[in-house]
């Protein structure tokens, strides 16, 4: 273990009032920066595209958040030269020197952390709080991948008489990050300053509905001096220029958070080797999840329904750690249910940016029509609990609550990556664990208890990569909540954590006989 603890970035206090007015002023200068269009960064330059993309904002779709350029097969091929070109010069960089990048990249975020939760506010509906949260998470991984990187350099020695050992890491060569829209800033930064602390060239392909922060990230990136065609910001479609970028054969690393379908795509694409290709891919798929929460008759339940809301309706839902499943055990299911209803009735439905909001927009009219369907089939398989009013304005979908929901109903098994909650009866402990692990996905999971043997229960049975007992299964902070999943929710090791960066890494053994 490390000798000291990682210090985490301190979220934003807005019980100070100073804290909320800065807040404010940050959004009307944001608000006098909308729709202005942003080009692809190749090779140390803005490039013009022939088409683009309005990015707009979710809780009112008339403003236009910017203008996104979007890379051509052409430029994508333009970008993976540049990267080549510039990877000798980068590996040779000392790790150091590749750290101090990071952490300046930390402290110009720090400096403009109103302004980029702000633009996260505006460009994918996220309330503030939460926004300014992941303004920190972003800052964190910058600190704690540089720290990481310094304390991989050295490697291992394991000398005998006669025989010098040295283990030692290099980078792999040329990565393409694949980021998703849900944690547009933290999560985009902490796969791409991963890769290039590692020594890789670095190809950041954004979500098309959260590329203009993702721009934002880049200009940190180059003011903090990263060199032309280490980092290239390559804002485009997925499914075209993204799976280009996947597939060619200069590409070495492919690293992704994102949707199962697409993960899995990725993973079997790149396992393709391409004519000219002399090596094998390494993907990091973080995929999706179907999180459950289990509630026993001896837990707390002010603390249970207060989590349960948190962890399920907080961002609309749209997190992949989002609580989707509550199963709660039959001697306290009424009482619990009743309380969960009455929680979520009142919660404050509006307009990311109102400082009183508590479930803003979901992402985009596709997605709101998505999870209305789901909402459509969950009539068909289950009782409706809970409906609210929403906005007419925006991409609003209300917190919904389904009650007696067979284990195994659509709305109990999907990611619907909304507001939706499904709530199922169980009769005892082993039935609740049972259904707790009766999904594809193995990502977050929690327990509402306050018995010690159903606590060391969930602790070895409960299959998920992070469990949280009593607490919201939400908001894990970087190096003490490392962060990931197993089964379908993902293939890699933990974002935030000490084994991460070795992911992005080849090690090497040297042995010199003396
Ligand atoms: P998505 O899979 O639709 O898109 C993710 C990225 O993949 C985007 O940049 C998209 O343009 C790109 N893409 C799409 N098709 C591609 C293809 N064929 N080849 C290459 N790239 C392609 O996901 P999303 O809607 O942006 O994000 C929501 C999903 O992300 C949810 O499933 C959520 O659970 C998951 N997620 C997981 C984690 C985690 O850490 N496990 C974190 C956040 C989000
Ligand atoms: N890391 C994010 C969370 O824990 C997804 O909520």
């Amino acid at each position: 273990g490390a000798s000291l603890p990682f210090a985490n970035a301190p979220d934003t206090d807005y019980a100070q009032a100073d804290a909320r007015e800065k807040a404010q002023t940050a959004l009307q200068q944001v608000r006098q920066q909308l729709g202005k269009t942003y080009y692809p960064f190749i090779n140390g330059d803005y490039q013009p595209t022939t088409e683009t993309v309005d990015s707009v904002n979710p809780s009112n779709p008339s403003e236009i958040i910017g203008k996104v350029g979007l890379l051509s097969i052409d430029q994508a091929e333009t970008a993976l030269n540049a990267a080549k070109a510039a990877f000798p010069g980068w590996r040779r960089t000392p790790v150091k020197q590749r750290a101090d990048i990071l952490r300046q990249a930390a402290e110009l975020m720090e400096g403009r952390r109103e302004e980029l939760s702000a633009w996260i506010c505006l460009e994918v509906g996220k309330a503030l709080r939460e926004a300014d949260g992941e303004v920190s998470e972003a800052i964190d991984f910058c600190r704690y991948y540089a720290s990481e990187m310094e304390r991989l350099e050295g490697g291992y020695i394991y000398d005998v008489a006669g025989e010098t050992n040295r283990y030692v890491y290099q980078p792999r060569g040329i990565a393409v990050v694949i980021s998703p829209w849900n944690f547009p800033l933290a999560i985009a930064t902490g796969m791409t300053v991963a890769a290039l602390v590692a020594g890789n060239c670095t190809l950041l392909k954004p979500a098309e509905t959260s590329s203009v922060i993702a721009a934002k990230l880049a200009e940190i990136l180059v003011e903090a001096g990263i060199p032309k065609g280490v980092f290239q910001y390559v804002p485009g479609k997925g499914s075209q220029v993204g799976a280009y970028m996947v597939k060619h054969p200069d590409t070495h690393l492919i690293a992704f958070t994102g949707s199962q379908e697409v993960g899995c795509r990725i993973y079997a694409d790149a396992a393709i080797v391409q004519p000219s290709q002399t090596h094998l891919k390494r993907v990091i798929a973080e995929m999706g999840g179907k999180n459950g929460i289990i509630v026993d008759e001896s837990a707390d339940l002010d603390q249970a329904v207060a989590g349960v809301v948190k962890s399920a309706f907080g961002y609309s839902g749209q997190k992949c750690s989002a609580c989707s499943r509550v199963i709660v055990l039959d001697p306290i299911y009424n009482t619990f249910v009743e309380r969960l209803i009455e929680a979520t009735r009142s919660l404050n439905i509006g307009a990311a940016e109102l400082p009183s909001t508590q479930v803003g927009p979901v992402i985009d009219a596709t997605a709101r029509n998505r999870i209305q369907d789901y909402i459509e089939k969950g009539r068909q398989e289950a009782e409706i609990a809970v409906e609210c009013e929403v906005p007419e304005t925006g991409y609003f979908v209300s917190p919904t609550i389904f009650t007696n929901v067979s284990p195994d109903a659509k709305i109990a098994q999907a990611e619907i990556f909304g507001p939706v909650v499904a709530v199922i009866r169980v009769k005892d402990f082993p039935d609740a664990l049972a259904v707790a692990n009766g999904t594809k996905y193995a990502l977050t999971g929690g327990l509402y208890s306050r018995t010690p043997s159903h606590i060391d229960q969930a602790s070895t049975e409960f299959e998920v990569g992070n469990l949280y007992i009593n607490r919201t299964i939400t908001g894990a902070i970087v190096s003490r909540q490392p962060f990931g999943g197993f089964k379908l929710s993902g293939v890699g090791s933990k974002a935030g954590g000490p084994d991460y960066l070795l992911q992005f890494l080849e090690p090497r053994t040297i042995t010199e006989n003396i």
